[in-house]
């Protein structure tokens, strides 16, 4: 397969572009080591914050809390967002607990004081009573840098930063024709996992372990890397574009099984036509799709190429954020780190999804799902528990062996990763954050 020509991408993303750094253990349990993330990395790079949708009119705003610091994000009457650290300058305290809510702006619970939405103190009790004159209308909420993008409001702490679409280089590029600002995110769960949040940037850049974590995957996946594009881009961000049939591995049949078959069906193709053949199946779908898309109520994929309806196309941005493009919408993935222990970690899931008219519903992880904003829900996952509307799912398969990988890598057994080549976006991923805390970036 061809890669995109315009693109500055480095060549096919393979070892040859790497140093080989080290991915030792302490990089996954160390105090230490996540201080400096903190220091260096984490307080210069855009944060995937709150849903534009979430926002729409002026005074409405969306919380994010990362570690020890928390983001207020709000319209404005201009239609901006601006971001304001959630701590009110009078004396610290957290002005606002809600993940989501509406109004003039923020008053402090501790003495009243209120802040506009543009973030000037609009109120203080007792304006004569301070020696140097009254701060209101000269204060202000500290503030973030934010800019938007993909239907997101980013912020970041660093005022020296690149501006978002030149960090994001070449992801807008790519996305450009997906619409991601009107897609609907009905699938939001937040997982609270006994994991260092390495570990979504470690496992999303490959592919290799499909065939024994996913073996379910290998309907409707071709996972082997013969087949597979690998891309990495300078800012650190890669891609993967996996062909979305059954495996070509020697051991799997090219037999339809589901949910190929439905896949299929769904685009009016009958399984029984492919027995022996499924991997043909490919071509007739995208065909059919090109055919078929407007009339089955798919008015979103006129710019898509031909690979862009069947195959996922998976990017991860660096550092913490995956996106998953399919003919549907895009699984976002989000991961951060614990407050205070390099051993845990949050996992977001969000589906984003175009609506498909005339459809009411549509398919998620969980079940059918309504073309509606979901509710936010919290999972306590720890280092494993039943989450009965997800059994077998791919997301619960990733982190059950994500915990058991944390155990492992705390031990003095594990001195370093020992990759394939189709791996190397692992060691590249580790190589960029390190260019980050060795001030090369
Ligand atoms: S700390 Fe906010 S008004 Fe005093
Ligand atoms: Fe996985």
């Amino acid at each position: 397969m061809s890669t995109a020509a315009n693109l500055n991408y480095m060549d096919g993303g393979t070892a040859a572009q790497l140093r080989g750094d080290p991915i030792t253990g302490d990089r996954y349990t160390s105090t230490d080591f996540m201080q400096r993330e903190w220091d260096h990395m984490w307080t210069r790079i855009w944060h995937l914050g709150g849903r534009l949708a979430e926002m729409p009119e002026p005074g409405d705003y969306t919380m994010h809390d990362f570690r020890h610091e928390s983001v207020i994000m709000i319209r404005q009457e201009d239609g901006s967002v601006r971001a304001f650290y959630n701590t009110c300058r009078h004396r610290g305290t957290r002005l606002v607990w809600n993940e989501s809510g509406s109004g003039n702006g923020f008053t402090c619970p501790y003495h009243g004081w209120q802040w506009g939405m543009d973030g000037v103190l609009q109120y203080a009790q007792d304006p004569d009573d301070f020696e140097k004159g009254c701060p209101v209308g000269e204060l202000s909420l500290s503030e973030l840098r934010c800019e938007t993008w993909g239907g997101f409001a980013w912020w970041n702490m660093d005022p020296d930063a690149p501006a978002l679409l030149d960090y994001l280089d070449p992801i807008p590029t790519l996305f450009a024709h997906r619409g991601m600002g009107d897609m609907i995110r009905v699938f939001w769960r937040t997982f609270h996992v006994d994991t260092n949040w390495k570990f979504a940037s470690d496992n999303f850049n490959e592919s290799y372990h499909l065939p024994s974590v996913h073996p379910q995957l290998r309907a409707n996946i071709d996972e082997d890397y013969a087949n597979t594009v690998f891309e990495m881009y300078p800012n650190g961000h890669n891609r993967m574009i996996e062909m979305g049939q059954p495996s070509m591995r020697a051991d799997v049949p090219n037999a339809v099984e589901s949910p190929w078959d439905m896949m299929l069906e769904k685009w009016d193709l009958d399984p029984k036509d492919f027995e022996g053949r499924a991997r043909d199946g490919r071509i007739a779908m995208q065909k059919q799709m090109r055919k078929l898309a407007k009339e089955k109520g798919y008015l979103h994929l006129d710019g898509f190429t031909d690979t862009e309806l069947t195959d996922p196309h998976h990017h991860t941005l660096f550092p913490n954020v995956t996106m998953t493009a399919g003919h549907e919408g895009v699984f976002v993935f989000r991961t951060e780190p614990h407050l205070t222990d390099p051993n845990k970690c949050t996992f977001d899931c969000f589906w984003l999804v175009n609506k498909v008219h005339g459809q009411d519903t549509i398919m998620t992880l969980v079940g059918e799902r309504p073309f509606e904003e979901c509710e936010h829900e919290h999972i306590d996952y720890g280092s494993g528990v039943d989450i009965p509307d997800m059994a077998g799912s791919f997301l619960i398969q990733d982190l059950s062996v994500a915990v058991g990988q944390q155990r492992g890598l705390a031990s003095q057994g594990y001195t370093d990763a020992h990759l394939t080549g189709q791996e190397s976006r692992v060691r590249r991923f580790h190589e960029v954050l390190n260019d980050y805390l060795e001030g090369r970036r």
